[in-house]
């Protein structure tokens, strides 16, 4: 029996009863057999959601790049790693193999250090989807620095916040960044972010659409010039287990976005080992996620996972409609992808085009299909079963998240059968359970609430960057004894686990977290706002879409309440960025609130979704008379 690659059901079952009952067992073979250390660990794990302490292989020494290239040149040295497939269709695609790779990355480990930045020190990413994102990433892992990847989509504002949090000496960037017919002035971002960052004391700037920037004298510097320069060996520092490798900011239920800290060991193990079995990855596939590096599936799953397998990565700089809806197909058809792992949203939109673009291509590589970010509906899952699968690939409905590291409830394809909006089965190690309201475990199936972990997984993030605290009350406090995922399941008859949605105050929009917090706080820096309050409403292709209550300062000055809409959105743009405009902003009088003041979200919500027949009991409210108003006047 294989521990590494499970092949049928009764394995996965045999495999996953001994992850259970020896956990320590179990990781410690995994990580004997299928990784290069420096040095092993004295110790398997040591836990204590109490506090919360969580740490994997203690005393272990290694260096993840070592893992992720060194040890693949002697077999795959002129293996593409990284399939770079620009925005212009028409400009050819980049093979990077492992060889060159190596290269690289150390080339931009030894600019690095030569710009004085050491292990433990903090570096932003704000890079478009190049190559040189991915190697900037091992770069900083190479070296031992903790990179901060900000998605390039974020605004200035946004990004400003992110660097201080985390007090880096760096940024790497780029001059800008294409998208689709778009291109966009990145470096401007940078430029208006780091006014307000003193901690900042280098840019370094990659080339990519040759534009006419500023730069700062003896702050910003040229990459490729530097790059030219450097060694092409650098010995990588050696880690320890429980060294951070990267912080990545999640939004949280209150303001400020919440740094969360995986480290090296366990992550590398738990996302190399998702890998290998969530899409079969076998030695000549070509494997494509159309994720964003500046997510955590992009870290997990362009980057980590992949290429700790020896694997070829797609790393695709553009967008799925230009220069058509076809975009995506041409890519699989062009690279003959086997797996291909996107968002339902992305499903949707393209669903939305017809069959003709996908049927214009052969797609007859595809072996695997993956589907994350948020719940996938019925319809857009038959669309992708029957259109792009053929309904001969499975798909796996991969629910996770970035404090999750990897993978936790999914498929694993050819192994366990599928159904339609179901996530299904936990992966190896990983023991969910369902609580209900009072903090009582849902025994037994056909039970529905929410979804913790019981058990630690050695890739769940260890801490929030500077406030441990923040931690444990956000993951730890709500259910004794366990990790609290935000989200709410169902487990059916068969013990299939489905996850019905956030149940806290983070919206799911397009497949990106948005709190509902520092969306408020950025439209209450509005001069005519009073108040605001956000709540989700389905939407056919963003699966929730962001519907704004807000309430106005009385001035008596009449206003334009379109100017203001469009004034409200451009301040969220400012401050978050163009994925936080609101759909639909309503003016209202007041908002419904209980007697303590608390905003009742329940009632918006289900206003903003039309949903007018269960609005529950107002009566309790501080001011049920506001409800009316609100009904009359909503969008
Ligand atoms: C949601 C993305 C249903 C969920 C990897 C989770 C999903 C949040 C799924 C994390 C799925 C992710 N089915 N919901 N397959 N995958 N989610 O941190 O609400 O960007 O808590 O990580 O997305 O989003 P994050």
């Amino acid at each position: 029996m294989s521990n590494y690659h499970i092949k049928h059901l009764e394995e996965y079952y045999q495999v996953y009863r001994k992850s259970i009952r020896e956990p320590e067992n179990f990781w410690e073979e995994v990580a004997e057999e299928h990784f290069l250390w420096r040095k092993k660990w004295n110790k398997v794990l040591e836990w204590d959601f109490k506090k919360p302490e969580i740490k994997w292989f203690q005393g272990a020494q290694l260096n993840i790049t070592e893992n992720c290239i060194d040890r693949h040149l002697a077999t795959r040295a002129n293996k593409t790693a990284i399939l770079f497939e620009p925005n212009n269709p028409n400009e050819p695609a980049e093979h990077i193999s492992y060889k060159q790779l190596y290269k690289r990355v150390n080339q931009f480990a030894n600019v690095l250090k030569e710009q004085g930045i050491k292990k433990g020190d903090r570096v932003c990413i704000y890079v478009p989807m190049i190559p040189e994102l991915a190697i900037a990433t091992l770069a900083c892992a190479r070296i031992g620095a903790i990179h901060s990847v900000v998605f390039a989509g974020f605004s200035s504002t946004a990004l400003s916040t992110r660097i201080n949090d985390a007090d880096c000496k760096m940024v790497i960037t780029s001059d800008g960044s294409y998208r689709g017919k778009k291109t966009i002035d990145l470096k401007g971002i940078v430029d208006e972010a780091l006014e307000s960052c003193s901690c900042v004391e280098t840019v370094l700037v990659a080339k990519r659409i040759n534009s006419d920037i500023d730069m700062k004298e003896g702050r910003d510097k040229w990459l490729q010039p530097l790059l030219d320069q450097a060694s092409t060996s650098y010995k990588a520092e050696i880690m320890d287990a429980e060294d951070p490798l990267f912080i990545l900011y999640t939004s949280g239920s209150t303001g400020k976005p919440k740094g969360m800290v995986h480290t090296t060991a366990g992550y590398m193990v738990y996302t190399a080992y998702t890998f290998k079995n969530a899409f079969q990855y076998t030695e000549n596939d070509v494997y494509w996620c159309t994720a964003d590096i500046g997510w955590i599936t992009g870290h997990s799953y362009i980057v980590y996972g992949p290429l700790a397998n020896g694997a070829t990565t797609v790393l695709f700089e553009g967008v799925p409609s230009y220069p058509d809806f076809g975009r995506f197909w041409e890519i699989v058809e062009k690279h003959k992808v086997n797996q291909f792992y996107t968002a339902p949203t992305a499903i949707r939109a393209l669903a939305k085009h017809g069959t003709e673009l996908v049927d214009k291509y052969d797609l007859s590589s595809l072996k695997v299909l993956g589907s994350v970010g948020e719940p996938i509906n019925e319809e857009a899952w038959h669309w992708y079963n029957d259109n792009v699968g053929k309904k001969k690939s499975p798909i796996i409905d991969t629910w996770w998240q970035t404090e999750t590291g990897g993978m936790m409830i999914t498929p694993i394809p050819y192994v366990t059968p599928t159904k339609p909006t179901y996530a299904t089965l936990p992966f190896i190690g990983i023991q969910p359970c369902l609580m209900d309201e009072n903090g009582e475990e849902l025994k037994g199936n056909q039970v529905d609430g929410r979804l913790c972990i019981k058990f630690p997984w050695t890739s769940m993030a260890r801490t929030i960057w500077g406030n441990h605290l923040r931690y444990k009350e956000t993951y730890f406090s709500a259910f004794k004894n366990n990790y609290f995922t935000g989200d709410g399941a169902l487990r059916d008859e068969v013990g299939y686990y489905r996850i019905t949605g956030r149940v806290d105050d983070v919206i799911i929009v397009s497949g990106h977290n948005l709190g509902t917090a520092p969306i408020e706080d950025a439209i209450n820096e509005h001069p005519a706002v009073a108040e605001s309050a956000i709540v989700g409403f389905p939407h056919d292709i963003k699966g929730s879409a962001l519907y704004g209550y807000v309430i106005l300062k009385e001035t008596g000055e009449s206003r334009d309440q379109n100017n203001l809409r469009k004034e409200i959105n451009q301040i969220i743009t400012e401050h978050i960025g163009p994925i936080a405009k609101l759909d639909k902003i309503q003016f209202s009088e007041g908002l419904p609130k209980t007697r303590s003041g608390k905003i009742m979200r329940r009632i918006l919500c289900k206003i903003a979704s039309n949903e007018l027949d269960n609005l529950g009991d107002v009566s309790t409210l501080l001011n049920p008379e506001v409800v009316q108003g609100i009904i009359d006047n909503r969008l």
